[in-house]
């Protein structure tokens, strides 16, 4: 089965609980936060979701879109994050990577790595052993409901063929643009989780589209 990532910051804030129960059917909740340096937009902090947390059965996926990761990793470990995600180009060098990786780690959280759609998939290549998930953005990372940009399916193909060939552990990703089409070709790449805020949150029928989400194959 496919994983589905419903993104909340699609979603209602006015009535956030809610929203969040609404897609409960799903595997992991996705959660943006951005700092306004990193991108272009600020979103929500770790005290939004903390109060989320024990109201509801999903996984937390938190999607660090901010400058300082290092700086605010362990807040957000406090407030829930299962699996803490923070992106390659926020930090200047590999040692700080490594070294922010074992931190998560050792904080008894799941680490992900995130790149941005300039970035080449390669430079993750001696991360790959350590973390639990990569990311792969198909939009510039800051805002919701922009358009899939394809070249996300060759960077997924390459991590699926790594994992498959180099039997290594971690889940791939994908975050941006994700509708009926554009999922059915990132989990033909082979992609094992999908994230979508505007194509989940603009439909009444959230968990019958979630269903069909988690029912794609990926067909080698
Ligand atoms: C964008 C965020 C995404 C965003 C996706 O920077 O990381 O998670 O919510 O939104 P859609 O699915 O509308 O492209
Ligand atoms: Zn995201």
């Amino acid at each position: 089965m496919i994983k589905v990532a419903p993104s909340i910051l699609a979603a209602n804030f006015n009535n956030l609980l809610d929203e969040v129960k609404s897609v409960e059917s799903a595997d992991y909740l996705h959660i943006d936060v951005m700092d306004g340096h990193f991108v272009p937009n600020i979103s929500l902090g770790a005290c939004v979701y903390k109060g989320l947390k024990n109201q509801v059965d999903l996984v937390f996926d938190v999607h660090l879109m901010i400058k300082d990761p290092k700086k605010y990793a362990l807040d957000f470990i406090k407030a829930g994050a299962d699996i803490l995600t923070f992106h390659y180009e926020a930090l200047d060098t590999k040692q700080e990577i490594h070294e922010l990786i074992d931190f998560i780690h050792n904080n008894n959280t799941k680490v992900g790595i995130s790149i941005k759609p300039n970035t080449k998939v390669e430079v993750l290549d001696e991360f790959l052993d350590k973390v639990d998930l990569v990311l792969v953005m198909s939009v510039e990372p800051g805002f919701g409901g922009q358009s899939f940009i394809p070249t996300a399916l060759d960077k997924i193909s390459y991590l699926k063929n790594k994992k498959i060939n180099e039997n290594k552990k971690y889940e791939i990703e994908v975050d941006g643009g994700i509708n009926k089409e554009t999922s059915k070709l990132c989990v033909d790449a082979g992609v094992e989780v999908l994230v979508a805020g505007t194509y989940i949150y603009n439909n009444k029928d959230r968990k019958l589209l979630i269903e069909e989400m988690q029912n794609l194959w990926f067909i080698n």
